[in-house]
């Protein structure tokens, strides 16, 4: 449970909105725990056919919680337990997963996207993982999957040089499906998850799982990044940018 994730199931879709509107949606602990039950639980739930991820008004999410990275330091954690259940859960969830994205993506939130089966872009979605800025690599194995979604070269200038793109980009990238009207991006994300939520289901999670390719060989990558990103955690770089992004406002 977080107070920063709401959940709602109706006409077959489960809702997972990230709350957090004081901190740009940035993601805690507790809201990575509460998103990857949120997915188990729905699995196994009747009343659930698909997920959809939805942030707030001008902000998906701005990405792991830097001060969690702090923390995470102090404790030696690496990602720590509720990330790694969070990205688990987005490589193996068995039934589609959608998400609507309206303003900044940013690093998990736009990793996450490639797990998705639909996502749906608002004309003022941003896409950006600005990962080896903080001295980090990029997670939730997005080094195994975006070169094969994007081609290798745009996979680079967004993993790898912080790239930011735009809706448009966003969809020819491969990061999103489509880009909806200005102001009913969460009535058309509803719309999309409750049409996937009338296929047949046991259809559907054949399909999917045929589609997604060697679920095996996804958690292994995101097994192998999450080790190096604890080592990259504990590194200078990494440390002198997350104290660099928590005092610039001061
Ligand atoms: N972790 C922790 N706190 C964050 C955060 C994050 N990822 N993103 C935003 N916040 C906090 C800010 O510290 C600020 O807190 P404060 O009000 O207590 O000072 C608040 O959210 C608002 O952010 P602010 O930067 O003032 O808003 P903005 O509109 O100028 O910029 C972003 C929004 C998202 C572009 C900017 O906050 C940002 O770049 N965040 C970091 C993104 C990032 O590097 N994420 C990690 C990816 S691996």
């Amino acid at each position: 449970m977080s107070e920063h994730i709401d959940i709602s199931i109706s006409n077959g879709v489960q809702i997972i909105r990230m709350n957090r509107a004081d901190k740009k949606n940035a993601l805690n602990r507790p809201m990575y725990l509460a998103m990857a039950d949120a997915l188990r639980d729905g699995d196994k739930n009747d009343d659930v056919r698909c997920h959809l991820f939805l942030g707030l008004p001008g902000i998906f999410t701005s990405g792991n919680d830097i001060m969690d990275f702090m923390l995470a330091v102090q404790g030696r954690e690496g990602l720590g337990d509720n990330v790694l259940k969070f990205l688990r859960a987005i490589i193996t969830v068995e039934k589609p997963m959608l998400a609507g994205v309206d303003g900044m993506a940013i690093g998990v939130g736009s990793t996450m996207l490639l797990h998705c089966d639909m996502v749906l872009a608002s004309p003022n979605a941003r896409f950006k993982t600005p990962f080896l800025d903080l001295g980090l690599l990029p997670e939730a194995a997005s080094t195994l999957i975006a070169p094969k979604v994007m081609g290798y070269k745009r996979a680079f200038a967004l993993l790898a040089m912080g790239e930011e793109l735009n809706a448009e980009q966003g969809c020819e990238a491969g990061l999103a499906s489509t880009i909806t009207g200005a102001d009913n991006l969460e009535e058309e994300a509803i719309a999309a998850a409750e049409r996937v939520a009338s296929r047949p289901p046991g259809a559907m999670a054949l399909t999917r799982r045929l589609m997604r390719g060697n679920r095996d060989e996804i958690v292994a990558r995101m097994e192998e990044e999450s080790s190096y990103f604890a080592e990259r955690l504990m590194t200078r770089e990494a440390q002198d940018a997350f104290l660099a992004f928590m005092s610039r406002r001061k």
